[in-house]
C-alpha cells in the first residue's frame, strides 16, 4: 500500500524543527473517532504529543495516498529505515493500541453473539420439534423469551449478529439459522423505519416491536408442516411440489398460529404475507390475490430480510452471494416503486451493515483484507495478490476514499466474504494473534 510505519518520536522531531507531516491515511483512536484527517498538514507538535500520550507510538505515512514529511523549507524528507517500525517483527501489535482495541472489541462482540445465537438456536429447535410432533403446537412463552433476549442484545449492538459465520449444512439447520437471522436483521430495520418514517405511515409505536420480532422469528413456521421429502428434495421441485411449498406461508403457517390461538396481526401478518407482492405487478409472489397496499411495512421488512438472508447464507449446495450484490439487486428491483416501499428499502439499506466488521473480503487485485469498520469500509489489507501474508503491519485503509480508488484498491464485489477462521493460514502472525487471542 506504499505506506511506512513511522515512529511518532521521529515525526515529533520533524515538526519541532519547523517541518510538517501529512499521513495520507485517516487515523482513528480506540473510540472510533478520527484523530487525524488524512489530508491534514500537521505542523503543531502538540497534536503528535497528545497521540503519544495516548499510547500511540507509530503513525502510518502513505506517500501513495498523498502523505509525506517535509522540512521547514518544504523539501520532502525521505524516511530512513531507522524511522520505521514493523510491529509484526516486534511484539505482536501492542504498539498500535487503537487497532488492537478495535479488533479486540469486534472479536468480543462476536463471541457474545455466538453464545446468544446458540442459545436461540437450541430454543427454536425445541419449538420446531414441538410443531412437528403435535402438528402445530408450540410453547409461545419460550418463543417470547428467546426473542426478548435477542432484542436485548440487538439494543446494545444492532449489527452484532452480522458478525457471525452464516454457514449451514442441512435443511433443519437452515431453518433454525434463518429464523434467527430474519429476526435479528429485520428488527433493527423496522425500528429504524418506525423512528424515521413511522408517523407518516401510522406505524410509530415502539411497544409493537416485540410482537413484530416474534413474527419474524416464526415467519417460516409453516415449513415444518411441509412433507420432508419435498423440503429435502435434491434437485428442482415439480410444479405440484412447489405449490405445496407455497402454502407454508398463507396456509400452513396460519394453521400453526390458529392451533395456538394466536391472532395478533403484528405476529401473523409476517407469517402469511412474507412472500406476497411488495408493489403492484410484482411477479412470482404468493398469495398474489392480496393488494400490496394492504401489506403493512413490517411485513415488507420481513420479506427483504428473508431474501437477503437466503441469498447471503452459505448452503451446502451453494456459495453465498456477496452482500453488496444482493443489496444492489434488491435496490434495483424495489427502488422507484411506491413511497412506502421506498422508505422500507431505505431503512433496510441504511441499517444492514453490508460489510460487517470482523469479516474478510477480497480486493479486485486478489489481496485479502480484514474489515474493522463497515463504514467505508475501513480495512486492514493483510495479504499480497497471491494470498501470501504481508510481512509489514497492515494499516487501516478507507476503501471509500477516492485516493484508495485511484490507487486501485477496491473490493471484488463478485467474491463472497469469508471469515478469519477460513483464511487462518493467510493471516499475518500479529493479526492472527489479535483475532484469536482469547
Ligand atoms: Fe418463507
Amino acid at each position: 500500500m506504499g505506506h511506512i510505519n513511522t515512529s511518532i518520536d521521529r515525526l515529533i522531531k520533524i515538526v519541532q524543527q519547523g517541518g510538517s507531516v501529512r499521513t495520507g491515511i485517516d487515523i482513528y483512536n480506540s473510540e472510533k473517532t478520527k484523530t487525524i484527517e488524512k489530508t491534514a498538514i500537521i505542523n503543531d507538535e502538540n497534536i503528535l504529543l497528545k497521540l503519544k500520550a495516548e499510547g500511540i507510538q507509530i503513525l502510518p505515512i502513505s506517500r501513495q495516498l498523498g502523505g509525506g514529511t517535509w522540512d521547514k523549507q518544504g523539501l520532502e524528507l525521505k524516511l530512513r529505515p531507522g524511522d520505521q517500525i514493523n510491529p509484526f517483527e516486534k511484539e505482536g501489535l501492542a504498539e498500535i493500541p487503537e487497532i488492537d482495541k478495535k479488533i479486540g472489541k469486534i472479536e468480543e462482540t462476536k463471541r457474545e453473539a455466538t453464545v446468544k445465537f446458540e442459545k436461540a438456536k437450541k430454543n427454536i429447535k425445541k419449538v420446531i420439534s414441538d410443531i412437528k410432533d403435535t402438528g402445530g403446537e408450540f410453547d409461545y412463552g419460550q418463543v417470547e423469551n428467546t426473542v426478548t433476549e435477542l432484542l436485548d442484545f440487538i439494543n446494545t449492538d444492532e449489527s452484532a449478529f452480522s458478525l457471525l459465520t452464516r454457514e449451514i449444512f442441512s435443511y433443519d439447520d437452515y431453518l433454525y439459522n434463518h429464523s434467527i437471522n430474519v429476526c435479528t436483521i429485520g428488527t433493527p430495520v423496522i425500528k429504524h423505519f418506525m423512528g424515521k418514517y413511522g408517523k407518516q405511515f401510522g406505524m410509530d409505536d415502539p411497544e409493537k416491536i416485540k410482537e413484530i420480532s416474534i413474527g419474524y422469528f416464526m415467519h417460516d413456521a409453516g415449513k415444518v408442516l411441509v412433507p420432508e421429502e419435498i423440503l429435502n428434495k435434491k434437485g428442482p421441485l415439480t410444479d405440484e411440489e412447489f405449490e405445496v411449498v407455497k402454502t407454508h406461508s398463507y396456509q400452513l403457517g396460519m394453521q400453526v398460529f390458529e392451533k395456538n390461538h394466536l391472532n395478533d396481526p403484528l405476529i401473523i401478518d409476517s407469517v402469511r404475507w412474507h412472500h406476497a407482492p411488495m408493489f403492484k405487478g410484482e411477479r412470482r409472489c404468493y398469495p398474489n390475490d392480496v393488494e400490496p397496499e394492504k401489506i403493512p411495512p413490517y411485513v415488507k421488512v420481513c420479506k427483504l430480510a428473508d431474501i437477503y438472508d437466503a441469498l447471503t447464507s452459505v448452503r451446502c449446495y451453494k456459495n453465498a452471494f456477496n452482500p453488496i450484490e444482493v443489496v444492489t439487486d434488491l435496490f434495483t428491483k424495489y427502488a422507484k416503486k411506491d413511497k412506502l416501499v421506498q422508505k422500507v428499502l431505505l431503512s433496510f439499506i441504511s441499517v444492514v451493515g453490508i460489510y460487517p466488521p470482523g469479516s474478510v473480503v477480497f480486493l479486485s487485485n486478489g489481496q485479502m483484507a480484514y474489515i474493522i469498520d463497515s463504514r467505508g469500509p475501513i480495512v486492514l489489507v493483510f495479504s499480497d495478490d497471491q494470498g501470501v501474508p504481508l510481512k509489514r503491519q497492515p494499516d487501516p485503509i478507507d476503501l471509500s476514499d477516492p485516493n484508495s480508488v485511484s490507487a486501485g484498491l477496491k473490493l471484488d464485489h463478485k467474491r463472497p466474504m469469508t471469515t478469519p477462521v477460513k483464511v487462518y493460514n493467510k493471516l499475518p502472525k500479529g493479526l492472527r494473534e489479535m483475532i484469536f487471542s482469547k
